[in-house]
């Protein structure tokens, strides 16, 4: 039973809309009576009703609402939003002042939307049908007759919270519940932020399930548990084997409450579910009817807001650690980085830059302010850039002597959370006691970018800003500040690793010190015997089973969802800490960080007025990729992590948070040579590429290691030569909600042997990644979409992949080498000589790789701004369209492009050409080359003006 104790409060209670509070909760839903409908009206838009509880409340988490209003509105032709709230509006709302949404339509689309709205009265429930297909299953179900009978024991075997006593939809102000049935085969995406043990694909399997909590947490970064952002968006994949019809769609609860989504399939049951437990809020439900996968990301992000812009060196290599003790030895890396001739575009600084660990600050001994300018102002000399570390929570201070504008300043100004008692919340962080920005507060946003202007004006002239801590982070469970002794110079406990007394130990699984020495060596196809690659030890193993477990408040609220710290304020703020206007932290926790990005975004495109800011940020919620990107936290240099990385990629895609990467080499433990050498080859492909690393654990920059250095080398240089690729995917971001990378069965939705594929990636639509995520291997195993109708080129040989036929090949992956393939059917533009810098390489020319398919058609189209403006002021798109022996490109737009393509190389091409053409002009027979085996055709020496109109090549 779901934690079934305690008697149901009835009767006098549920007279009135919100109904008196429930002197105590029977924490079991089977009672709840569910709610009837009644004065439906039609709108123009959709239509709205009232909802009345059909029978006694039954309070089991909280007090039940007595009267509902659900509006349903046809936004779009393929977006449908259901609102139910408590009448009188007094459950808490996600302001538009937080997440703007588009305007209400003007026109209707209530006859016209491809998702349709069903509802029946007494018991309420509604579901989701698309017009194209009445009779198929309904996206969406609440229906009781939908759903499998309770009462059903524990789903997930130990977690007696999985057990279901009732599916009647619940609406208390503490607890909302609403479940809806899902076809037994269908495949999920998204809901995050997580690292599923399951993969990509979330586990439906039969008996068993998974569990999103949505609790943002500073927590790094266990499995199966909720982590640093909270994202209660998913995206569905149906397939019917039978008719091959494949369709997606996506559903996602507008909610900053705290909560746990359940994806479960009863044993025996007929069918899967989706149930939605609530702590607060409303039930504000988005659907979207796809039918691809891409457009349901798409689709969700014209609601969110689209990703920002962002500038080509963002896309460049960054390199950071915890623990450069030094604007010195900062700048020891850039010379050693340089000397080792492995391209460097930003640099990064951690916590070490901080003087007494505060905000806003460098260390006048290690990292003086004048030094770190000339240093920032050298690097920008060379075409390089700078991101400093910028913590959520700002030192509290008591003696006036110690001057530190931000937080006098702040206080002044009035913008740190508070207790209920109106007094200065106080919690602990790396500086000890911290107070917290109030991103409610009428001054936070002022007092923000002012503190940054200083900053920035004092010597850290930073290019972006890297945002750290936001959950945001606190070292104590909830305020620690009362009472306490504020002067207490041994706050925070917390140890910092590498100090004294806290080493750190960790190698990568099958890493062998009697092999490889305490350099972290090992041999490749050597005599390891390491079969071992189960999960890293030392996990956080709360989660599921967390709210039965002793010792974790079940006071408040009286829902206990998942945590895995178990009470909600451990380790961040108090679930009561008080921002401006009376709004709790419970209602608002899982925001924080989005506002605080959203303030920083908004400080840099006042102080760099014109330029796309960049910020990577750590907890994130629908809506930030508007204004940041995101690195996946604190992972392990392990290779169980260099494989999650690219779950962590694609779920982040759905979210239209697409500027995304993992700690390079990983972050917690010391890495390898061999991990660290395959993962610098992995991240190459990622849209976001740092290595980063924790204070203590040894050295892993590339050029540490000699056999690092050279595959790193060789995967930047192929990275910056698609940079006009990138580009390109990232515009089509910004403009639409396109995801820049995508599993492989985006591009293959019938092909299910693709759905639970994440050890493969493609970038774009057209390139596709094939890591090895292994140790002591030479080659990998992948598969190749298409069932042998596509073509796979290989990127550096460009013979064509013989694939056996389930599809699969074992490639020949030596270390340093990443196997990467071109799609039959692409046209990539690229830059025909990658350089140390992004600037460099995109001040070069341009090549061209056209793969025909089948030796008959390729296409593809390049975006092309300067890089720099926000939004871009003018911009060009070339399109590339091949038949079989004519390329034609076309060119439109308003920005002029000033290097010219030097350089095409034609895959595909059946037969040597007896001339070749450009712009109508003959060749020289010295100006082109054909390759009989693979088939290629390499024209060069050529000039073409990317800004006419069209230009013709054929052979
Ligand atoms: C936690 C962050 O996740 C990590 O990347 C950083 O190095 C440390 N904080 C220290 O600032």
């Amino acid at each position: 039973m779901l934690l079934a104790f305690g008697l149901c409060v009835v009767g006098a209670l549920a007279e009135k809309t919100l109904v008196q509070r429930a002197a105590s909760f029977s924490k079991n839903v089977s009672d709840c009576p569910g709610y009837s409908l009644h004065a439906v009206e039609a709108t123009g838009t959709g239509l709205t009703a009232q909802l009345s509880l059909a029978g006694p409340a039954c309070n089991a988490f909280g007090t039940d609402y007595q009267n509902l209003t659900i509006q349903v509105t046809y936004e779009t032709e393929t977006r449908l939003r259901v609102r139910i709230a408590d009448s009188e509006d007094s459950q808490y709302t996600i302001p538009e002042s937080v997440v703007s949404r588009p305007a209400a339509p003007t026109t209707s689309f209530t006859n016209s939307s491809d998702l349709v709205f069903n509802f029946e009265p007494s018991p309420f429930a509604f579901w989701i049908t698309r017009r194209s297909s009445p009779n198929s299953a309904p996206l969406f179900d609440t229906r009781l007759s939908a759903l499998p009978e309770t009462p059903i024991p524990p789903v997930i075997t130990g977690d007696e919270s999985t057990a279901l006593d009732g599916f009647s939809l619940v609406f208390e102000d503490q607890y909302l519940q609403l479940t809806s049935s899902l076809p037994l085969d269908t495949n999920i995406y998204g809901l995050g932020e997580v690292i599923a043990s399951s993969g990509f694909r979330r586990n439906l399997a039969v008996g068993g399930g998974s569990i999103q909590t949505l609790w943002t947490r500073d927590v790094g970064d266990p499995v199966d548990g909720n982590l640093y952002g909270s994202h209660p968006v998913y995206l569905e994949h149906r397939f019917n084997e039978t008719t091959n019809e494949a369709q997606s769609h996506g559903v996602f609860l507008f909610s900053s409450s705290g909560g746990d989504i359940m994806l479960l399939t009863p044993p025996n049951a007929k069918q899967s579910l989706v149930q939605y437990r609530m702590i607060g809020g409303i039930l504000d439900f988005y659907f979207f009817s796809g039918p691809s996968p891409v457009a349901v990301i798409e689709q969700y992000g014209a609601l969110v807001g689209l990703p920002s812009w962002i500038p080509p060196w963002a896309f460049g290599f960054h390199l950071c650690r915890w623990g450069y003790t030094s604007v010195n030895d900062t700048m020891e890396q850039v010379q050693a980085m340089r000397a080792a001739n492995i391209p460097l575009e930003v640099m990064w600084n951690d916590i070490d830059l901080y003087h007494a660990f505060r905000d806003f600050t460098s260390d006048p001994v290690s990292y003086p302010g004048e030094e770190v300018r000339a240093f920032i102002r050298d690097l920008a000399a060379n075409n390089q850039h700078y991101i400093p570390i910028l913590d959520a929570a700002v030192p509290h201070l008591t003696n006036a002597s110690d001057v530190y504008a931000p937080y006098s300043k702040g206080r002044e100004l009035d913008v740190f959370i508070k207790n209920p008692d109106n007094t200065e919340y106080i919690g602990q962080v790396w500086p000890g006691y911290t107070v917290f920005p109030d991103w409610f507060a009428n001054a936070t946003q002022e007092w923000w970018t002012e503190a940054m202007k200083n900053w920035s004006d004092g010597g850290v002239e930073f290019s972006g800003i890297w945002l750290d801590m936001n959950e945001a982070s606190s070292f104590c469970q909830g305020s620690c500040g009362t009472g306490a002794n504020l002067n207490d110079t041994s706050v925070p406990s917390v140890q910092i690793p590498g100090t004294p007394g806290n080493p750190v130990t960790d190698y990568p699984e099958c890493y062998d010190s009697s092999v490889s020495g305490p350099s972290g060596n090992i041999t490749i196809n050597g005599t390891s015997t390491c079969t071992n690659s189960s999960s890293p030890s030392g996990l956080s193993v709360r989660g599921l089973g967390a709210g039965a477990q002793s010792g974790v408040d079940l006071n408040s609220p009286p829902y206990v969802i998942h945590n895995g710290f178990g009470d909600l304020s451990v380790h961040t703020l108090a679930t009561n800490a008080t921002h401006a206007g009376g709004i709790v932290d419970l209602d608002v926790h899982n925001m924080w960080g989005l506002m605080e990005e959203k303030a920083t975004h908004l400080a840099l495109q006042e102080l760099q007025p014109g330029k796309r800011p960049v910020i990577i940020a750590r907890s994130t919620f629908p809506s930030t990729g508007k204004w940041a990107g995101h690195w996946l936290g604190d992972n392990y240099s392990k290779w169980e992590y260099l494989y999650y990385n690219i779950q962590g990629i694609l779920q982040f895609q759905i979210f239209n948070i697409p500027f995304v990467g993992a700690d390079t080499c990983g972050f917690q433990g010391n890495t390898d040579e061999e991990l660290c050498n395959r993962w610098m080859q992995l991240s190459a492909f990622a849209p976001f590429f740092r290595n980063h690393n924790q204070r203590g654990a040894i050295s892993q920059e590339p050029y540490r290691w000699d056999n690092v250095a050279k595959a790193s080398r060789t995967a930047i240089s192929i990275r910056y030569s698609l940079l006009p690729y990138w580009m390109t995917l990232f515009a089509n971001a910004s403009m639409r909600g396109t995801p820049p990378v995508r599993a492989l069965w985006y591009e293959f939705p019938t092909e299910s042997e693709l759905f639970a594929v994440d050890r493969q990636f493609l970038v774009g639509a057209d390139v596709l990644v094939t890591p090895v995520l292994r140790p002591n291997v030479s080659s990998v195993e992948g598969i190749f979409p298409g069932r042998g109708q596509v073509t796979w080129r290989d990127f550096y040989t460009h013979e064509v992949v013989k694939a056996s036929s389930n599809g699969t090949a074992t490639l020949s992956a030596p270390l340093g080498h990443i196997n990467v393939h071109i799609r039959g059917g692409a046209a990539l533009l690229m830059h025909a000589q990658p350089a140390y810098t992004t600037t460099e390489t995109r001040g070069g020319p341009f090549s061209l790789l056209v793969s025909l398919e089948s030796h008959s058609n390729a296409f593809g189209t390049a975006y092309l701004d300067d890089g720099l403006s926000n939004p871009p002021a003018e911009s060009r798109t070339v399109t590339f369209s091949s038949t079989a022996n004519e390329l034609k490109i076309s060119s439109r737009g308003t920005f002029t492009v000033d290097q010219k393509l030097e350089e095409l190389t034609i895959l595909g091409v059946s037969k040597k050409p007896s001339k070749v053409s450009v712009g109508g002009k003959n060749l020289q027979k010295s100006s082109w080359e054909y390759g009989t085996d693979v088939q290629e055709l390499a024209i060069s020496g050529v000039s073409v003006d990317l800004n006419s109109a069209e230009t013709v090549v054929s052979w």
